[in-house]
């Protein structure tokens, strides 16, 4: 398998399909609960979910916070979710249209930021992590879900993956020295998939919990 490094994904043209794939209903749904399990959730918290796509991570978060951002490149992943808001008649959440990887910055505070399946897709993992130290109230939180390292037999196509998945370790280590304490790795989900002549494999999906460490 063959990593396109130069070649971004434009995910306009999934957005209207997105919520009708039951792995994509699953990998969200199990990156809920671990964040319900890991990250104490409560009424004053100003939450950033990190490519949102349709909003199907931050959505389930959001009846046990005050608010919630979703951040995204693709405008028509934020299409879907503003059609959710209208018509769930919400009130307290706002997106914005950023495209990290070219430079753009989420504008705001939060005292959590979220992320889904995403990272994978932007290719300076320490930049990202740079900017959400600075995107976070003191002693604000992150929780992210991913793949663990995989090789490359995870996306049909690998257009816009930077990263087989990756190692939790490494990733520990990046947290730390982008400024982060408390940094734990847990296991949010297995998705199980047929690959073409491989048969049915399975690719762990981690959720790394860390706080903003206070000098
Ligand atoms: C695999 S989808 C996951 C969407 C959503 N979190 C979910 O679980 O359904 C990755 C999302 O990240 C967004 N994305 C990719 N690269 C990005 C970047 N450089 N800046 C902001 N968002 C990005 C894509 O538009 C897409 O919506």
């Amino acid at each position: 398998m063959t990593m396109k490094k130069n070649e971004t994904k434009n995910f306009d043209q999934d957005a209207a399909q997105w919520d009708e794939h039951p792995g994509k209903l699953k990998m969200a749904g199990d990156a809920a609960a671990a964040i319900l399990r890991e990250v104490p959730l409560s009424a004053d918290m100003d939450v950033m979910d990190f490519g949102c796509g349709t909003g199907l991570l931050g959505l389930q978060l959001l009846p046990q916070v005050k608010s919630l951002t979703g951040v995204d490149s693709s405008q028509g992943m934020l299409a879907v979710l503003r059609s959710k808001i209208a018509a769930r008649g919400l009130t307290n959440v706002q997106m914005q249209l950023i495209d990290f990887a070219s430079g753009e910055r989420p504008a705001g505070r939060y005292h959590l930021i979220v992320s889904s399946m995403t990272l994978h897709h932007v290719p300076d993992t320490a930049a990202l992590f740079a900017e959400w130290f600075d995107l976070l109230h003191p002693g604000g939180q992150v929780a992210f879900a991913d793949l663990d390292a995989e090789d490359g037999s995870f996306h049909n196509d690998n257009t816009g993956v930077f990263h087989f998945g990756f190692d939790r370790e490494k990733l520990k280590q990046l947290l730390h020295e982008a400024g982060f304490a408390d940094v734990r790795a847990t296991t949010a989900s297995v998705f199980s998939k047929e690959v073409a002549g491989r048969g049915l494999r399975e690719f762990p999906i981690f959720l790394i919990t860390a706080t903003r460490r206070e000098v």
